[in-house]
């Protein structure tokens, strides 16, 4: 068996993934690379969604009743975990939302209804980058034709890199807000984020950063990073489904105003006019995702049990035998940087002319799962040439053996379509 130095205890904390024991098609085992989409749950973030259903179910913030007030204790105790989890220097600065995007579309709402000084217009620009989710530009290009405001972006290199070449020319005293990814989810690229924030608080603009592909995978410092918001997902870190997060400075939440409104994010209403509750809630209408975020919490517990360090050393060693092992497969091209050094645990690549579906779909028959197609960043295919790519995207409980095996899996690939 392949051992690369700072590999987790892969086979002790695979027993906490019940689906990774799953057979699939004849009889083969599963080898989930599919991680950038969804990573898999483990039985202590499963046992926490039973406990809560079984036990304490209610709404929260409504009741008088014991369930209610246990029920909230959880809720606010998931946002107690994610604001140390992030560093955030208070928790009324954690907004849950169902995902990313909806963080993203929030922030880029917020912006759109603000008073001055941060409301974005037909003067001003918007400034993302070419290798963004949709959940990063379509936000913004919607915000952009609602207010007339101008849409600019960073364009890419070859190498997969942000092309910063022209930084000064992009990010103007225009600049009302500047949203980026810290970590691809189809390139796999850590982009240098003190480079962007410098050039954009010189001018004064925001800074948004898309952390979904980076808060599963290394420890996430949101004062560091000093952005002003900061969004991510719940399902890709061992996590549920329908649970995210928006980061805000604190000041930014109390002066912008609310997207949805409703219950539970008011502080009176009448039939002309309401007031608002302090954020987060006045960021959170509705019944909010209880079990969701109480499932996050237990998922933070789990990851802060092996420590953000090791999961980022584990991510890096598997990154460094993937591109290596990959590197040595004929016809393969990676798309994004080819060093494990500034990219994450997600390679995507073309291999031939042979179409990625096609090669999703051979290795699937072989049980190893990955994603095929533009992954939600089509403009990164456009500028690449390509109609789509393979990805493989491993996370902490992935092994040498399932890369050996996807690489295995890629030679039935090519002699397939020979
Ligand atoms: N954003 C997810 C991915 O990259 C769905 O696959």
């Amino acid at each position: 068996m392949t051992q690369l130095p700072g590999l987790l205890d892969t086979e002790a904390l695979r027993k906490d993934f019940p689906i990774l024991d799953r057979v699939i098609h004849d009889g083969r085992k599963l080898v989930y690379l599919d991680n950038a989409a969804t990573s898999q749950t483990p039985r202590q973030v499963l046992d926490v969604l039973s406990e809560y259903y079984e036990q304490h179910n209610a709404n929260v913030h409504r009741g008088v009743h014991v369930l209610a007030e246990e029920a909230t204790a959880l809720y606010e105790g998931a946002r107690d975990k994610v604001a140390e989890f992030i560093n955030a220097p208070s928790r009324d600065e954690v907004i849950f939302t169902k995902n990313a995007s909806e963080s993203l579309n929030l922030v880029a709402n917020m912006l759109g209804w603000a008073d001055e000084p941060y409301r974005v217009d037909s003067e001003t620009e918007i400034v993302i980058t070419e290798m963004e989710h949709h959940s990063n530009i379509v936000p913004w290009q919607l915000l952009a034709q609602r207010t007339g405001a101008k849409l600019k972006w960073f364009g890419l290199t070859d190498d997969g890199r942000l092309d910063l070449s022209n930084i000064d020319e992009i990010i103007t005293e225009k600049t009302k807000i500047v949203s980026f990814v810290l970590v691809s989810n189809i390139l796999g690229t850590i982009n240098p984020v003190e480079a962007i924030v410098r050039r954009a608080q010189e001018v004064g603009a925001l800074v948004c950063v898309d952390a979904s592909q980076a808060a599963p995978h290394m420890p996430l410092d949101v004062q560091a990073l000093q952005a002003d918001f900061v969004a991510f997902t719940g399902h890709k870190m061992c996590g549920p489904t329908g649970i995210g997060v928006l980061w805000g400075r604190q000041e930014l939440l109390e002066d912008l105003p609310p997207f949805l409104g409703g219950g539970e994010m008011i502080e009176t209403v009448s039939m002309h006019s309401s007031t608002y509750a302090p954020a987060p809630h006045k960021f959170e209408a509705g019944t909010p995702p209880i079990a969701q975020a109480v499932g996050l919490g237990a998922a933070i517990d789990y990851l802060n049990s092996i420590g953000m360090d090791k999961i980022l050393a584990h991510e890096h060693a598997l990154t460094e035998y993937a591109v290596k092992k990959l590197g040595e497969v004929p016809d393969l091209r990676i798309i994004g940087p080819t060093t494990a050094e500034d990219r994450g645990a997600a390679i995507s690549f073309t291999l031939g002319d042979i179409h990625p579906h096609d090669v999703g779909q051979v290795l699937d028959e072989q049980g190893i799962a990955v994603r095929v197609g533009h992954h939600c960043a089509r403009p990164v295919c456009l500028r690449y040439g390509i109609p789509a790519t393979t990805r493989a995207s491993f996370y902490l409980y992935s092994t040498p053996a399932e890369i050996d095996a996807l690489v295995d899996g890629l030679e039935h690939v090519r002699n397939f379509f020979g």
